[in-house]
């Protein structure tokens, strides 16, 4: 696990040029997408490379790692509508080239997984973590072999997550997610955190013990996992 600790701009100047080395390399790669404040500033400077000439996704494919149950891609909460704002639109990629897991049509949960497989496994998964450790979706429990599946959202994290809905009445109480498996199948992974908020957690995901009630915690056994950190999300390290 290599893990780089800067400034917030810096991060997320750091982190978009391991997507220019990959989509150099790779113009075909498959990304791993992520939602939540965290990966914003990354996303940022993504859109200036791109209309800086310094990077194409016309060829690239994504994936994210989930969405909320009820909310179709029209809803200003979904994850769909997140990606497509803040960073497809900004971009080359081609619409039809993104993927988001469907949080209306649910039972389709576990097709998630083929398709990614089919399109030939995930080169670059980018991660946020929740305060409880969660990643995508998958909360405190889940097992270490799940799949792309749909969760109960745990009390904690709708609060958390209710400050971008008008109350916690809307928060979805589910959502479907990458799983535990799905997400380590990656080849490489991108884990972000910014904040004093993420301290106590990133301390525990990457110095505790391997746990599935930590869910971050298992990055441990993954080879090739890059962890970014603003100074307050390291000062626990
Ligand atoms: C949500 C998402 C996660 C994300 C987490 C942290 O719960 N499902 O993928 O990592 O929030 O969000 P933030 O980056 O806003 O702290």
């Amino acid at each position: 696990m290599k893990i780089i600790i800067d400034s917030e701009e810096n991060l997320a100047k750091k982190a978009a040029q391991r997507y220019v080395k990959l989509l150099r390399t790779r113009p075909d790669a498959i990304l791993g997408g992520a939602t939540g404040s965290t990966p914003l500033g990354l996303y940022a400077e993504l859109a200036r490379l791109y209309r800086a000439g310094e990077i194409s996704f016309a060829r690239a494919r994504s994936f994210n790692l989930d969405e909320y149950v009820g909310l179709d891609g029209s809803h200003d909460q979904s994850y769909r509508y997140f990606m497509n704002h803040n960073l497809f639109e900004h971009i080359d990629i081609d619409i039809a080239n993104t993927r988001v897991p469907d949080g209306i049509n649910t039972d389709i949960a576990a097709a998630y997984d083929k398709e990614i497989e089919a399109a030939g496994g995930i080169d670059l998964q980018l991660l946020g973590i929740g305060v409880d450790g969660h990643i995508g979706f998958n909360e405190p429990g889940t097992p270490g072999d799940s799949l792309t599946h749909v969760v109960e959202l745990t009390e904690n994290t709708r609060e958390v997550n209710s400050r971008f809905f008008s109350s916690l009445d809307e928060v979805p109480t589910h959502a479907v997610t990458m799983g535990i498996k799905t997400v380590m199948n990656a080849r490489s992974i991108i884990l972000m955190a910014i904040g004093k908020s993420k301290a106590e957690i990133i301390a525990k995901a990457l110095k505790g013990p391997v746990t599935t009630e930590v869910p971050a915690s298992i990055l441990q056994l993954h080879p090739f996992v890059e962890v970014y950190l603003d100074p307050e999300a390291a000062a626990l390290l």
